[in-house]
């Protein structure tokens, strides 16, 4: 397929899409960002290259965009429209998806913790239950094809994972048609399934290998098999897959999640979980008994510990200094949000540490009511963004909350700085 001309910012793409930059480049052409002229929203573009001499091209285009649309999921990228523009390029317009690629991610930040991990394969595991319900597979399942949005208060660990791309998925009902018997191999060798190494059309449970290969990834920041395709291949029917924990040297990871993520890299399918589904239910069993184990505090989590009611704080300072610091990571909260939120939570956290430090207990629990009050924002600002207009006087409320806590605070923030906590405040960012 050879890639066709690049359309120029500024050009309108099949009468209503509007270019507004390249996004990208794939196997399969080009993604533009575009505005949809009519209903004003931007897209993801995805244009066929040149296929005038591959009329089957245009069969796997079509396909593609027919199951991929019939998918509906929070975790799968959604399809607004697809066709052939006037000069007979295919096209694809799906949700525009601001954040980085899974690859982008293991790239900068290596290989992620545990609860991380988990609370992201949980989510592609719904994403291919979803799809496979559909009867769609997904049969080109990799990083570069799972994109993950930050400040998602929704989402196991606030990151809403997208799966994108079901390109290359194909009705599981539907016989192999001669696209695939000409024997090309589609997808990526380092996360292909054994049996689709050897032509085998393969089925949900190859998405599920896939998967196994990502969750490796995940924990130890490549992938098992990597090199030239034909050893790459060679590996994946034949060699045995180390637990992510031992490649790692990363004792943190339990052995349930290295059992879990070797059963799907079973090479046999039949000994892989029994369905996405079923590996999802699995993976959310084990985040939330590690968070348990570890205190680890989700939204939620923090939420009703926050809401302990301040009397039983006041008679139990220990309460207060075992709190976690309540993190103000703003990064995972939404736009305007964030931007509002960022002060508050600087101020509990500077709050909390003073509290811990024994410097001023009870500021340190009024933060607390203050974060219950936080939270309760950011669920109505959830609200607000599914089309509920109520936050508006919970954020007033809470601005006029900080204002008065921000008053007491500055004084200790002289006596922290007093007692050498200069670090500390910093990090509060008062
Ligand atoms: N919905 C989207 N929203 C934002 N950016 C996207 C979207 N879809 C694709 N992109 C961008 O366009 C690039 C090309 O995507 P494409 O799916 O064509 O290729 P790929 O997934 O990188 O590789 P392959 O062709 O092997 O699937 C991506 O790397 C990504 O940066
Ligand atoms: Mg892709």
């Amino acid at each position: 397929m050879e890639a066709h001309q690049a359309l120029l910012v500024g050009e309108l793409f099949a009468g209503r899409f509007r270019i507004e930059a390249l996004l990208g480049e794939g196997g399969m052409g080009l993604v533009y960002l575009a505005r949809h002229q009519v209903l004003g929203r931007k897209v993801a573009l995805k244009v066929l290259g040149e296929q005038a001499d591959d009329p089957n091209a245009e069969a796997r285009f079509r396909r593609e965009a027919q199951a991929a649309s019939q998918i509906q999921h929070p975790s799968v990228v959604s399809i607004f429209d697809f066709g052939m523009d006037e000069s007979g390029r295919l096209y694809l317009a799906m949700e525009y998806l601001h954040g980085p690629t899974l690859a982008d991610a293991i790239a900068q930040e290596g290989p992620f913790a545990v609860p991380r991990a988990l609370a992201v394969l949980e989510q592609i595991a719904d994403a291919l239950a979803a799809a496979h319900a559909a009867g769609v597979v997904h049969r080109d399942l990799k990083p570069r094809n799972v994109v993950l949005l930050a400040g998602a208060l929704e989402a196991p660990g606030g990151e809403l994972v997208k799966v994108l791309d079901f390109g290359l998925a194909k009705f599981l009902d539907s016989n192999r048609t001669a696209l695939t018997a000409q024997g090309m191999v589609f997808g990526t060798a380092e996360y292909i399934a054994p049996e689709r190494c050897l032509d085998q059309p393969g089925d949900a449970r190859s998405d599920l290998y896939s998967l196994g290969i990502i969750a490796f990834e995940l924990l130890v920041g490549r992938a098992p098999f990597s090199g030239r395709l034909v050893e790459t291949l060679r590996a994946h029917l034949a060699s045995p897959v180390p637990a992510p924990s031992e490649a790692a040297g990363r004792e943190e990871i339990p052995a349930e999640l290295d059992a879990l993520v070797l059963r799907c890299l079973a090479k046999r399918p039949e000994e892989r979980p029994e369905s996405a589904g079923a590996l999802a239910e699995e993976l959310r069993e084990l985040r939330s008994s590690l968070a348990e184990a570890a205190s680890e505090s989700t939204i939620v989590e923090r939420k009703a510990r926050f809401s302990r009611p301040s009397a039983e704080l006041e008679a139990d300072p220990v309460t207060v200094s075992s709190l976690p610091p309540p993190a103000p990571d703003t990064d995972r909260l939404r736009g305007q949000a964030a931007q509002e939120l960022a002060a508050p939570l600087a101020l509990l956290e500077l709050a909390w540490c003073l509290g811990r430090l024994g410097l001023a207990q009870g500021l340190a629990h009024e933060a607390l009511s203050l974060a219950s009050a936080l939270y309760g924002v950011l669920e109505a600002e959830t609200a607000r963004e599914r089309g509920e207009e109520d936050s508006v006087d919970a954020l007033a409320a809470l601005a006029g909350h900080e204002a008065a806590l921000r008053e007491r605070l500055l004084p200790l923030r002289e006596h922290a700085l007093g007692a050498g906590l200069a670090t500390i405040v910093e990090r509060a960012r008062l």
